[in-house]
Formats: structure tokens, C-alpha cells, sequence
């Protein structure tokens, strides 16, 4: 009697515990269903990266599809077109995956990364309603074709720190909202159609150390509030419409290393504090810069890259840029320049396609000057 009771309690236990652990195992069936809406939507006929979202469990096996361990609720997904995977490598075609992302994907509420990149062929608009993602930290949809606009509210994600929407097609303007981005370290919106101006207080992004904006249609000027940044490394802007001065702090910004003006309509001089910084890659080729080189170069000047072609510079190559550190590749051609070329090692490696084109450049490696 006692051992046929116990017996039942076992055999109950037991029961409870496989129903427990299917329920505690598995995802959210609404979790799950928004996956499958969200893979209707695409078509990837190629390498089958949708062929394991099968079963009940979408936490354990489905390609991409990451779960909170605790939680057992979906956090990520991870969809790359351009990975070391064999599969992929075997179909390198362009257009992998088709179609557009479904709204659904904003029922995965504790989502925290997006990252579906490098498709070529994706299309449609970014659902707006990804905003209502609060735990959104990693957004990048590089490599497809997205097309409209930037969600307007952007700003409300205070945890994203990836924005990367690089290599796509859309147009509109950087979203004003965008500056609440807090905890923003890198912004990516390359390659794209937007227009209109660069917020003025985009200062507000005291996390971000990229912001990369070449390939566009911006216009106005660079705010000022860019070199208050204390991370900013790298500052990408070629390609687009600004106008307007270089702002002169760019020269005493501690860790900015890249900076990129090349392509556009920027006017007046070259601050002096930008050859004696932390820049090391300078490229403000393609504007309307005007005066002549600062006589500002010292031992503080490093440059893997230092371009100024293009541009109505006057003058002399200054006498100071012999005590340059290094300069890897310099290139002040298509310019106005004239006087000798000044004689010294960061030169000797130089030819003479880095001085043509000027008003009146000459001495070695140009030829010989005018007594
Ligand atoms: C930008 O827009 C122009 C004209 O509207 C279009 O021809 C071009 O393909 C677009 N470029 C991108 C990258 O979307
Ligand atoms: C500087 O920018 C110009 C114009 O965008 C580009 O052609 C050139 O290759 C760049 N210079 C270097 C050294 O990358």
C-alpha cells in the first residue's frame, strides 16, 4: 500500500517535472509566432538559413535566434549574408535574401540586437514601430535596401549603442531625435540618400566614438558641438553637401584620430591646430578650402594620411612640415601652390604626383627651380 503511494507521488513528480521543463524550456509561443510571421516576410532560397526554425522550442537550434537564458524570451537575432560559414561562402551571389522585415519583429519586446546585414536584396522601410524596443542595444541593417525614412522617434532606444544602417537606400533626414541616443558609441548611416543638416546638438552623444556619415546628401555645416565629444575617434563626412569653416577645435580633441572632409563644399582656411593633433588620417580633399598650408607642423604631427587635393590653397609648402613626425601619404595637388618644395626626410619617399597640378611648385621631386 505505502510503496503503491509512494509510487504514484514519484510517478506524479516525475510528470510535473517533464511538463516544467517543456514550459521552462521552451520559448514563448507568442515569441515564436512573431518569428514566424517575421520569416514570411524574407525569402532566402539559397543556403536555407530558415530551415531550422522548426518546433516548438524557437530558443534551441533556430539559425540566428538567441533567448535570455532566464527568461527563455527571444533577445536577438542575428541574420549575416556575409559570414566565414562555408554555406555562405558557397553562395556568394548578390540578392541572397529578399523581401522586407515585418512589423511583428516589434512584438520580440525584450529584444536587445538586431543585426540582419549584408543581404543586398533586403527592401521595404524600418518599421517605425522598432522604437517601442526598449532593450534595443544593437541595431545594424547594413548591406540591404531599406529604403524610407529613419523612424523619427530613434531617440527613445536610451539603450542603443549600435546604430548601423550603412549601405542601404534611404533618404529623409537624420532624425532630430537621434541626439538623445545616450549610450550611442557608434553611428553608421553611410552610403545612403539623407539629406538635410547634422543636428546641431549632436554633442549630446558624449558616448560615440564613430560617426560616420560619408555618402550622402547633407548639407549645412559641421556643428561645432562634434568636437565636444571626448570619444569621438573617428568622424566620417565625406561625400555630401557641407558647407561652411572646419570647425578649429577639431585640433585639440584628445582621441580623434580620423577625420574625413573630402567631397564636399567647405569653405575657408585650414585651422592651424589640425597638423599638430591627434589626427593622423586627414583627408579635405574636393572643397573649396582657401589660404595657405599653417606653418604649424611639429613633432606632434603624425600623418598615415594627409590630403589636401583639390582645393585653392595658396603659398608655400610651409618650412615646418620637415619636423612632421612622419607622413605616410601626402598628397597637395590641384591647388595653387608655388615655391620650393621644402627638403627633408617625412619627403624623401614622396613623388611627384603628390605636387602636381599647383601654381608654381618646384625643387625635388618636381624639377628644378627658377634662379
Ligand atoms: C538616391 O536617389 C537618387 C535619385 O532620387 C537615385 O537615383 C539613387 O539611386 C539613390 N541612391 C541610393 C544609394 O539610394
Ligand atoms: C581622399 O578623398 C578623395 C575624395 O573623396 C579620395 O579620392 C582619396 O582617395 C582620399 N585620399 C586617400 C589617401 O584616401
Amino acid at each position: 500500500m505505502d510503496t503503491k503511494k509512494s509510487l504514484v507521488i514519484l510517478l506524479t513528480n516525475v510528470v510535473v517535472f517533464l511538463l516544467l521543463s517543456t514550459t521552462v524550456h521552451s520559448c514563448l509561443p507568442s515569441d515564436r509566432a512573431a518569428l514566424l510571421e517575421f520569416r514570411a516576410k524574407l525569402n532566402e532560397p539559397y543556403i536555407g538559413v530558415f530551415n531550422t526554425w522548426k518546433g516548438l522550442d524557437c530558443c534551441k537550434g533556430w539559425y540566428g535566434v538567441s533567448c535570455d537564458p532566464n527568461t527563455r524570451r527571444v533577445a536577438g537575432i542575428t541574420l549575416r549574408g556575409e559570414s566565414e560559414d562555408p554555406l555562405f561562402q558557397k553562395a556568394k551571389r548578390s540578392g541572397l535574401m529578399t523581401g522586407s522585415i515585418s512589423p511583428s519583429i516589434c512584438k520580440l519586446t525584450r529584444l536587445s540586437g538586431i543585426i540582419i546585414a549584408d543581404w543586398k536584396g533586403i527592401s521595404g522601410v524600418i518599421p517605425s514601430c522598432i522604437e517601442n524596443l526598449p532593450f534595443l542595444r544593437h541595431l545594424d541593417l547594413v548591406g540591404n535596401k531599406f529604403s524610407g525614412v529613419i523612424p523619427a522617434n530613434i531617440g527613445k532606444l536610451l539603450r542603443l549603442k549600435v546604430l548601423n544602417l550603412a549601405d542601404n537606400h534611404l533618404y529623409g533626414v537624420i532624425p532630430p531625435s537621434i541626439t538623445r541616443l545616450v549610450s550611442l558609441s557608434h553611428l553608421d548611416l553611410r552610403n545612403n540618400n539623407i539629406s538635410g543638416v547634422i543636428p546641431r546638438d549632436i554633442g549630446r552623444l558624449k558616448m560615440v566614438s564613430r560617426v560616420l556619415l560619408s555618402g550622402n546628401k547633407i548639407s549645412g555645416q559641421i556643428p561645432d558641438s562634434l568636437t565636444r565629444i571626448y570619444r569621438l575617434a573617428d568622424l566620417e563626412l565625406s561625400m555630401n553637401r557641407l558647407t561652411g569653416p572646419i570647425p578649429a577645435s577639431f585640433g585639440k580633441m584628445s582621441v580623434l584620430a580620423t577625420l574625413n572632409l573630402d567631397g564636399n563644399l567647405i569653405s575657408g582656411m585650414i585651422p592651424g591646430s589640425l597638423l599638430a593633433s591627434s589626427i593622423s588620417n586627414l583627408n579635405l580633399s574636393g572643397n573649396l578650402i582657401t589660404g595657405s598650408i599653417p606653418n604649424t607642423f611639429g613633432p606632434r604631427s603624425y600623418f598615415t594620411v594627409l590630403d589636401l587635393a583639390n582645393n585653392r590653397l595658396q603659398g608655400p609648402i610651409p618650412a615646418s612640415i620637415t619636423a612632421a613626425s612622419f607622413i605616410g601619404h601626402l598628397d597637395v595637388s590641384h591647388n595653387h601652390l608655388c615655391g620650393k618644395i621644402p627638403m627633408g626626410s617625412p619627403f624623401d619617399h614622396l613623388d611627384a604626383t603628390s605636387f602636381a597640378y599647383n601654381a608654381c611648385l618646384c625643387g625635388k621631386p618636381l624639377g628644378n627651380c627658377k634662379k
